[in-house]
């Protein structure tokens, strides 16, 4: 599909697909793209070219089909401030008409799943930043769509808030739901998704699983740190053809892996043999920071207004 606001090309053709029972993370800076895509997938909002099919439904022809099957939580909240979590709750079963008892009784399932039965009873705007984000997303799985679409779940938790709602998308998917989310977090799409499209400047850059991402940036490196920086210098002699990068305050140095195993074995040789004896040593595998760096020759960043 594609998308512009007046001459401004916010999606250039960005093409996926998520199967069902699965989640695919939208991974992109500030500014990719992510919400647009979000927005159009759900019916809020039109586009210029191509097809959106959900759950078997064309948004554009059968967009009433399509919210039935869809839950969404967006970047910005949705729940009433001055409302409690029950009422938000049940207000929403109400308006997707459940009977009044079956709206009682799905609030308090979604509250206990969601662990917000002590916060119950107080006004919305009494809860943290982390609390409001479940009540959110509790309020949008209501009707329990089969389709649920995130809008960066986790920007502006706290690390436990955050592993909470890891959880918590994890369970989803484990009853069955398929689950597109976005994301500005490598280690976050890594950790949740089946497949991550990446997308930057309203293009896709990357699609695949994590693991195939990784593989596309490859080797793994070898990280060595020495205890003085004499030891560090004539390390650095002995090993100098192939170091990446050397550190010279925390004396360390970066050595890229052809074959981990081969290439690990042949430095610590190496040193032994020159009897330098290293502090510290660690293998790192790529990240999807690595990836992002690799495709598109910077880091992820904000590309909001260019
Ligand atoms: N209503 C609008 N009118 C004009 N431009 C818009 C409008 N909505 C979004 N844009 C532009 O579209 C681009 C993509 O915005 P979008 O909100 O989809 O990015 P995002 O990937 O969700 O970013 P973030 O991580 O900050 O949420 C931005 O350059 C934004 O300024
Ligand atoms: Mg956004």
């Amino acid at each position: 599909m594609r998308k512009s606001y007046k001459d401004n090309q916010v999606l250039r053709g960005i093409n996926f697909e998520v199967e069902k029972g699965t989640i695919l993370a939208l991974l992109g800076p500030n500014g990719a793209g992510k919400t647009t895509t979000v927005r159009i997938l759900s019916t809020l909002l039109g586009f210029d070219k191509g097809t959106v099919t959900i759950g078997g439904f064309d948004v554009q022809t059968h967009a009433d089909d399509v919210r039935r099957s869809i839950g969404l939580t967006g970047q910005s909240a949705a729940v009433d401030e001055l409302l409690t979590g029950r009422e938000n709750l049940v207000m929403m079963g109400r308006l997707y008409h459940l009977t009044k008892q079956s709206a009682h009784a799905r609030a308090d399932e979604l509250l206990e799943e969601f662990g917000l039965v002590d916060a119950a009873n107080r006004p919305a705007k009494t809860y943290s930043g982390g609390m409001r984000r479940r009540l959110d997303l509790a309020v949008s799985l209501i009707a329990t769509p089969p389709i649920i679409f995130l809008d960066e779940p986790t920007t502006g938790l706290d690390p436990r808030s955050r592993i909470a709602m890891w959880d918590i998308i994890d369970r989803l998917k484990q009853g069955g739901a398929t689950i597109l989310l976005t994301t500005q977090y490598l280690e976050e799409a890594d950790q949740l998704a089946d497949k991550i499209v990446v997308i930057d400047g309203g293009k896709v850059i990357a699609n695949g699983t994590a693991k195939e991402l990784k593989a596309r940036v490859g080797k793994d490196r070898l990280e060595l740190t020495f205890g003085t920086q004499k030891l560090f210098k004539s390390a650095v002699s002995v090993l100098e053809k192939d170091i990446q990068e050397t550190n010279a305050d925390n004396k360390s140095l970066t050595i890229v892996l052809k074959d981990t195993n081969a290439d690990v074995k042949k430095t610590i040789d190496l040193l032994a043999k020159h009897e330098l004896k290293f502090d510290a040593m660690a293998v790192h595998k790529p990240t999807l920071d690595d990836v992002f760096l690799a495709l598109t020759g910077k880091q992820a960043k904000d590309t909001e207004g260019k």
